[in-house]
């Protein structure tokens, strides 16, 4: 089992019956919901909502029933991967484009479990870009704003060479940055530039983490 198997699986575990679970995207989460999947033909009752449509379409595959996130009142749990993690529970989403759908998933639950491979775990974040969501209007007003002030926007594609779009079908900015010194303020500088839907700080969301280790191990850690 690969350490982002193990975490998934471990997690799984906190998923009760009758929890409404918010059900996050990425190859970690993958683990998880093939784990739900199985505990659902097994007679678990819950109900998912999704971060993305690679969700949708998973969960949908292993069967388990889902609601749309403007159907639900509060989620008990959400279960979701992330590209970093700091001592604080502070963390950078949206390697996987999925940010703006998780953060909404993630601000309306009661707890966010996280889960990861132990290389996920950083003293300071920003080795990994940080995803920043703008729409494609006027894009290019929203890079210049950010070179202006010293980052270094990078416009995501695809591999074939094409522009990638989110679900919301907007385009991503990733931000290669080495280190985020002040995250909080980075975050609200960010979400107040015209143009920028979302960015993947996502800063007082994680409730616990659940730590996968290439040896086997895995470590839950709450906040
Ligand atoms: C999706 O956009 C992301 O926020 C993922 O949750 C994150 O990239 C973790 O993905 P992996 O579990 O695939 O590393």
């Amino acid at each position: 089992m690969n350490s982002k198997q193990i975490a998934g699986e471990k997690a799984c575990e906190f998923i009760q019956d009758g929890m409404v679970v918010g059900l996050g995207t990425g190859s970690t989460a993958y683990y998880m919901i093939q784990k739900l999947g199985d505990r659902v033909a097994d007679g678990l009752n819950v109900t998912g909502v999704v971060t993305s449509k690679a969700t949708e379409e998973l969960a949908k595959e292993r069967n388990i029933p889902l609601m749309d996130l403007n159907e639900v009142g509060e989620i008990d749990l959400t279960i979701d991967g992330t590209d970093e993690v700091d001592g604080l529970f502070r963390g950078i989403k949206g390697g996987g484009g999925a940010l703006l759908f998780e953060k909404l998933v993630a601000q309306a639950s009661k707890r966010s479990i996280w889960v990861i491979g132990e290389d996920k775990v950083v003293e300071t974040l920003g080795a990994f870009p940080l995803p920043v969501e703008v729409v494609p209007f006027g894009y290019k007003q929203v890079e210049r704003q950010l070179e202006m002030n010293g980052y270094k926007p990078v416009l995501r594609h695809h591999e074939d060479g094409s522009v990638y779009l989110t679900d919301s079908e907007n385009y991503i900015l990733d931000l290669h940055m080495g280190a985020v010194t002040n995250p909080e303020e980075l975050n609200t500088w960010l979400n107040n530039l015209p143009g920028v839907v979302e960015n993947g700080l996502f800063l007082n969301y994680a409730t616990s983490i659940v730590i996968g280790y290439s040896n086997g191990n895995v470590e839950v850690r709450d906040k």
